[in-house]
């Protein structure tokens, strides 16, 4: 909600992008598809169990293991790390 718009205007994508997202709950409860529809933001269509296949999750599953082996004891020490390493 407070950085989509501005990330899409960062990008320079102008007014024509379409949103994508995979089906997390998160992603399509109530709550967040009202939010979009009433923002107006256009969302592609993605078909439940379809392989995901949104590049992002490579740079989720790299910092994941990297992460990993430095084997964060904390909280404090899991957020330093994940902002320490650059998959
Ligand atoms: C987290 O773990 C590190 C390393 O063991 C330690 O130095 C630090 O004090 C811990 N921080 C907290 C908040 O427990």
């Amino acid at each position: 909600k407070d950085n989509l718009k501005s990330s899409a205007q960062r990008l320079g994508l102008g007014r024509s992008w379409v949103f994508q997202q995979d089906n997390d709950p998160k992603h399509t409860s109530k709550v967040v598809i009202e939010w979009l529809n009433q923002a107006r933001i256009r969302v592609l269509e993605w078909p439940s169990q379809s392989p995901d296949l949104n590049p992002i999750e490579n740079m989720w599953k790299m910092l994941k293991k990297q992460v990993h082996v430095r084997k964060p004891s904390n909280l404090t020490e899991l957020h330093q790390f994940c902002q320490e390493e650059e998959p």
